[in-house]
């Protein structure tokens, strides 16, 4: 029987097209392994948000050719594939094929055709979609993409050109993927989109479905008990969806809405042209409609032309609005964006200090918000054994991974549990009833 092996990289909307390509490959008699130096066909599913993510991609590569067997079909799919195009294949001549994020579901015409070259880095829209079988059984948390691509070009980002312009899936397929996924072990539904809450969709009758529609439509699924969405464009925030947070109790208190800056300059800069008071308005709205939710951020630091009193923005930003689980990068400059061209890029040393320092504020406000879930009771997710096998593992509403003491073979798929530590990184916890 012959053996696939394959190795993701970056965002869930990657996770996804892994499952996809791994369900494929399933669907024709094949089956996984770990091991590199066992599998017939090796792919690398790739991210190439900032550099590292690209440079990581390349140096996997190089380990594997060594790795491989001599006759196994090896490539890579994803957004570095659409990145380095045929360039891949001078790099690295060894690989058998490059297919882009939009391309995968032409892997098939390879495995019929062994001895080509397959180069595919089109933007075919929704094709894959259609195109390859569904997994048999959902994991628990079933991330269903609602769009591909993005419409906002963010000047620093590679994604516009790696996955194209923004497509909304239509409404009903997404309701029959959601159906699929909790008939077959689903309990929770996250949404993917690069703009998710952009999610724009008219049928040939002429009506308009938005993600508060999507939501609307999933939330009486019984097997259904936690629903969100990931991730959102601040003036995206439409008051219909804000208004789910309100009425609907399946749908977490837990927002990604990044701002990744609290300069106005720098947000121009960046092509992100809303004003910070319209942002913290969102929050606010969000907050009267579910009191307990929280707020978590994606921010960029050093983007070119930053100055020290810009920076000092984004952590006062950071603090006012106290973000939870938020995530800080440098800035990357990336090829086909226009801020890689931009004067006054800025020193490595300054975007590290910068760096630290924003990651100082963001734990302490993870921590407080982290203490201040003691002696509560949050209904949490099971997401497996820890790495000793002894203990379990749960996830919070509030994406907070909590450690319950006790045997995996024992853990309840989804239970009330009573938060009685809390560090920085995680919560512990036991079964409140
Ligand atoms: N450099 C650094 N961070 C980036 N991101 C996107 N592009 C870049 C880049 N060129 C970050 C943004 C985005 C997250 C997924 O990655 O913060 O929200
Ligand atoms: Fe990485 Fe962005 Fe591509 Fe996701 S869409 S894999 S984060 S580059």
């Amino acid at each position: 029987m012959k053996k696939f092996f394959i190795q993701t990289f970056g965002c869930q909307m990657n996770v996804y097209d892994g499952q996809r390509i791994a369900a494929m490959l399933a669907s024709r008699g094949m089956t996984e392994t770990s091991d590199v130096s066992d599998a017939d066909i090796i792919i690398l599913n790739t991210c190439a948000v900032r550099a590292k993510a690209t440079d990581k991609v390349f140096s996997a590569l190089g380990r594997i050719r060594r790795a491989k067997k001599t006759d196994a079909l090896f490539g890579i799919v994803g957004c570095v594939a659409r990145e380095a195009g045929a360039d891949a294949f001078r790099r690295i001549p060894e690989l058998n094929f490059v297919l882009g994020p939009q391309s995968y579901h032409k892997l098939p015409a390879l495995l019929e055709n062994p001895d080509s070259k397959l180069l595919n880095i089109d933007l075919g829209g929704l094709e894959k979609f259609d195109d390859l079988p569904r997994m048999s059984r959902s994991p628990a948390v079933a991330y269903i993409p609602i769009q591909e691509g993005c419409n906002h070009c963010c000047t620093y980002c590679i994604v516009p050109y790696t996955r194209g312009r923004e497509i909304s899936r239509p409404f009903d397929d997404v309701i029959q993927d959601c159906k699929h996924a909790a008939e077959t072990g689903a309990i929770e539904i996250c949404f993917l989109g690069q703009n998710v809450n952009g999610y724009k969709y008219t049928d040939r009758e002429g009506r308009t479905f938005r993600l508060s529609d999507l939501i609307r439509a999933v939330a009486p699924l019984p097997a259904v008990k936690r629903i969100r969405f990931t991730s959102s464009y601040p003036t995206e925030m439409t008051d219909d969806l804000i208004d789910m947070f309100r009425t609907e109790p399946k749908l977490l208190p837990f927002l990604n809405m990044p701002i990744q800056s609290g300069s106005p300059d720098v947000l121009t800069r960046m092509n992100r042209p809303y004003d910070l008071n319209l942002y913290i308005d969102i929050v606010d709205k969000l907050r009267r409609a579910r009191p307990d939710i929280q707020i978590s951020s994606d921010f960029i630091v050093g983007f070119p032309g930053e100055t020290d009193s810009d920076f000092e923005q984004t952590v006062d930003i950071a603090k006012r609005i106290k973000y939870i689980n938020s995530y800080s990068f440098k800035y990357s400059p990336r090829p086909h964006t226009a801020a890689a061209v931009m004067q006054n890029q800025i020193p490595e040393n300054i975007k590290a200090q910068r760096l630290a320092e924003l990651d100082a504020a963001l734990n302490e406000l993870q921590r407080t918000f982290n203490e201040s879930c003691i002696n509560s009771v949050l209904e949490c997710l099971y997401e497996g054994p820890d790495k000793t096998g002894r203990h379990m593992v749960y996830r919070t509403p509030y994406m907070q991974q909590c450690i319950v003491a006790g045997n995996p073979d024992n853990a309840k798929p989804i239970a009330g549990i009573r938060i009685t530590a809390a560090n920085k990184a995680s919560l512990r916890g036991e079964f409140a009833d």
